[in-house]
């Protein structure tokens, strides 16, 4: 790809990954025909279906973002090695399989890239509701007689183990209250989809979760909330490469900080009838920025600002307070002229009026987008390998940013 801009048109956002993907494990909760409707065509939305074909459900894509989940009596609770070590996103199957029926076996994610993601607080709220879990062969399983309602304090509020709970709890006897809980709209997304199958839930969205078990539950048909992620993707690119640009279906209302950031930096966004429309001239200011739960500025977010920043006028100071080691695609903006230092959890990044094209490799999803997002303002061809890496979070990106005028293939 080349330098390109300004950006101009419309760009239509998908559904959610980080929501689809557990609405689909929590088809597993009981028998029947679910549809999902607004489902991105991306690579982890196929690992998760391979997943649960891998288990006994038939999985179809019935129209062009529709996705048909039927789940009969035979399936069987367990996760292999070879799906989990491709999408570490797999481990919600737990919850959603214990409050199936009181048994699961899932292979144990490994580290990945943004160093080591455990999962003690998954285990220690499912624990708590009276999972007993035994370790061997690099497999955990999980059973339990009867889910049992209590109250979990996570230590943090994470997206997984907030997730993972609320399947288990649905089916649990009495109440169960999860304090500290994610405040993610991917939460209250799947709040509302178990809701809707015959969930007692209040609080989704909220970082107090009360959940009253109910014996029965039944399959539904459900629109997955837009991708707040892609739609901040297109937010820098546009800020990179300057333009203006309507995001169709982006949510202003899930994005307040992330907008009013890009507000500091000298961006014009503002919600339009039909999404969220975008306008970026000359070189951005630098600000810093702190990634935090949501809802603070998302750590997947944070690649684009440093991108965005890279070209800034000024020095901004980004801080990961989420992962560790969520910073190795910053090697590959040095290759790219990007003046950027990086201490710890901090990287301090200068900006520079333009970048310079090379060949530069992508380390994960969010971080391969950057790099695309960076070589908008470099001079030359900028060749990005393993893009695979997008393909599993975005449908067609290359093809969206070439519909805006980016010189993209
Ligand atoms: N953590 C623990 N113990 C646990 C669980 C989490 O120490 O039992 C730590 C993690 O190591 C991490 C922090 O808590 O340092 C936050 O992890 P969290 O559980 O909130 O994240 P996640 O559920 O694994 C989801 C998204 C990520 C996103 C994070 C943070 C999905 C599939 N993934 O991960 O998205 O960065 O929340 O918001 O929903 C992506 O889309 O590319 C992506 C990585």
């Amino acid at each position: 790809m080349r330098g390109s801009g300004p950006l101009e048109g419309t760009v239509a956002i998908e559904g959610a990954k980080n929501s689809v993907l557990k609405l689909m494990a929590a088809s597993l909760i009981c028998d029947g025909r679910f549809v999902l409707r607004n489902v991105p065509r991306i690579v982890d939305v196929e690992i998760m279906s391979d997943l649960l074909t891998s288990m006994g459900a038939t999985v179809r894509r019935t129209e062009d973002h529709v996705l048909t989940i039927d789940v009969g009596d035979d399936i069987t609770p367990e996760a292999p090695y070879e799906l989990v070590e491709r999408m570490r996103a797999s481990i919600v199957v737990l919850g959603a399989l214990l409050a199936r029926n009181g048994y699961a076996r899932v292979a144990l994610p490994g580290g990945d890239n943004f160093g080591p993601r455990p999962i003690d607080m998954h285990i220690a709220g499912l624990e708590a509701l009276g999972v007993r879990f035994d370790a061997a062969h690099g497999y955990i399983e999980a059973r339990c007689d009867n889910l049992v309602g209590t109250r979990v304090v996570l230590e943090f509020p994470s997206v997984g183990a907030t997730e993972n709970l609320l399947m288990a709890a649905v089916r649990a006897k009495g109440t169960t209250t999860i304090d500290n809980a994610a405040r993610e709209p991917e939460i209250a997304d799947l709040c509302a989809f178990l809701t809707r199958m015959g969930a007692r839930i209040v609080g989704g969205g909220t970082s107090t979760i009360e959940i009253e078990g109910v014996d029965e539950l039944a399959p539904v048909d459900h629109t997955v909330i837009p991708d707040r992620i892609e739609a901040g993707t297109f937010l820098a690119a546009v800020g990179v490469a300057g333009g203006e640009v309507t995001l169709q279906g982006a949510r202003a209302d899930h994005m307040d900080m992330l907008i009013r950031k890009l507000g500091e930096m000298g961006m014009r966004v503002s919600p339009s009838s039909d999404g969220l429309w975008v306008q970026a001239k000359g070189r951005l200011d630098a600000v810093d920025v702190s990634t935090l739960p949501y809802p603070g500025i998302a750590t997947d977010y944070k690649p684009f600002f440093v991108a965005m920043l890279a070209v800034a006028e000024g020095v901004g100071i980004v801080t990961e307070n989420l992962f560790s080691g969520r910073f190795r695609y910053v090697d590959e903006l040095v290759r790219m002229g990007a003046d950027i230092r990086t201490e710890g959890h901090h990287a301090v990044v200068r900006g520079r009026p333009r970048l310079s094209g090379a060949p530069v490799r992508a380390p994960d999803i969010r971080a391969g987008a950057a790099l695309v997002i960076a070589a908008l303002a470099a001079d030359g061809e900028t060749v990005v390998s393993d893009a695979s890496h997008i393909a599993r979070g975005y449908e067609d990106f290359a093809g969206k940013l070439r519909s805006v005028g980016a010189d993209v293939t």
